[in-house]
């Protein structure tokens, strides 16, 4: 057992940090306050290798592993919550099956423009009735011809609107019990189009809208995988998405942290740092060891991922805590700051609001209860 990071790892750490720092944090704040997207970012990122981090060379990717993926995504979100998601959405959801169940052509054609970073990437499975009973959606694709027909509509995509592919699952035969289907859609397809785009709580940078398809022409060759095959797509997508997001709270909870340990060795109170206060040292303490934990286990989960070896379940088990850490000390690191962490001159008050949605997107934490005790009874 090693539990030390590969030179590589440590150097990928490193430049991401390097970037993030430099690149992403001085404007967080003002992309969080106007709700505003930035495709510079994401063309950097294009630039340093980060949009396809665990694709072969051959599709366009560094031929790097899982690893370093959540490692980057940790990176940005210690930051930027919302830079984190977005390459989350991208690889993990978009990417991922595309690589997994794509034809050859259908990998020249989407996973290698995603993975230079010149295209971003979608997923496009929950919708107004469907969000935990993700089997319950009643998106129709009906088979015309050569083409799939989609009508129906989906909510809280994340990248909706910014990304040029989406990977969509639909209903290709209402009567059948194995009836879903996945298709890859582009943005430019007839019939496609974006709805709403929400108002949020946080990750208030990465833009989150409705998509719609109204007779929206989908060519055959855009299935993705075989028909009635898109719930097992789906499933075993969110079986790696589901540890990006483990990856970004593990990253929003070391930011918030870092920004708590900061504060609490300069703020003085009563004459002596507040640090001197066990009161809150011991919260700094609980904090790091959290942080620490989730970060094992979605390190392991990526590791296990890179091995080839099953990782659902561990996948589940990253999410939930790191999910439930990065809520935990971002509340702390705003009580540490008092009445200045309540306020926007400091960034924790941002750091707890992007907290949230990582115990609620890609699987409630709940649902990460109900994916981890049926593995452990089935
Ligand atoms: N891998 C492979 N196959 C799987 C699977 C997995 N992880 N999970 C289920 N399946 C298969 C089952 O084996 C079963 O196959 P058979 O019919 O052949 O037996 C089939 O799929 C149906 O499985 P279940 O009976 O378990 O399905 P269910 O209806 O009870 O639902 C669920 C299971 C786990 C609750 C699922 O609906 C679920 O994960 N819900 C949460 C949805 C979710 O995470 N949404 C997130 C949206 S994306 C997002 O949030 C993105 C973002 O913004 C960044």
């Amino acid at each position: 057992m090693n539990f030390q990071l590969s030179e590589e790892h440590e150097q990928l750490r490193e430049m991401i940090r390097d970037f993030a720092i430099n690149e992403v944090a001085p404007t967080a704040a003002e992309r969080d306050e106007n709700e505003e997207f930035d495709r510079a970012i994401f063309d950097k990122m294009a630039e340093l290798g980060l949009t396809g981090i665990p694709w072969p060379e051959e599709y366009g990717g560094a031929g790097f592993d899982y690893l370093a993926y959540v490692i980057a995504v940790e990176e940005l979100s210690r930051v930027c919550a919302s830079t984190g998601v977005t390459l989350s959405a991208h690889t993990s959801l978009a990417g991922w099956p595309i690589f997994k169940f794509g034809t050859e052509e259908q990998k020249q054609k989407y996973l290698r423009p995603m993975a230079e970073g010149k295209h971003i990437g979608a997923y496009g499975l929950t919708e107004p009735g469907s969000g935990s009973d993700a089997g319950g959606m009643k998106t129709y694709a009906k088979r015309d011809g050569d083409d799939y027909i989609l009508n129906g509509s989906k909510i809280f995509i994340t990248n909706g609107g910014v990304a040029d592919t989406y990977v969509v699952f639909a209903v290709t035969d209402p009567e059948a019990k194995n009836s879903t289907s996945a298709f890859i859609v582009e943005a430019g397809f007839e019939g496609f189009s974006v709805g709403k785009k929400e108002k949020k709580l946080g990750i208030r940078s990465s833009p989150t809208t409705e998509i719609i398809f109204d007779n929206c022409r989908v060519p055959k060759e855009n299935l993705l995988g075989a028909e009635g095959e898109g719930f097992k797509i789906a499933m075993t997508t969110l079986d790696g998405g589901r540890n990006g997001i483990a990856a970004q709270a593990v990253g929003i909870a070391q930011g918030a942290l870092d920004a708590a340990v900061d504060y609490a060795k300069e703020r003085v109170q009563f004459g002596k740092p507040i640090t001197a206060n066990q009161g809150v040292s011991f919260k700094l303490a609980d904090m790091a060891t959290q942080i620490e934990a989730s970060r094992l286990l979605t390190y392991q989960a990526a590791w296990l991922e890179s091995n080839s070896l099953p990782y659902g379940k561990a996948s589940a088990m990253a999410k939930l805590m790191a999910g439930d850490t990065a809520m935990q000390v971002t509340t702390e690191a705003v009580q540490i700051f008092g009445g200045y962490g309540y306020t926007k001159d400091y960034p924790v008050e941002r750091y707890m609001r992007d907290a949230k949605i990582t115990q609620i997107y890609e699987g409630t934490q709940e649902i990460q209860r109900l994916v981890i005790s049926r593995m452990l009874t089935k």
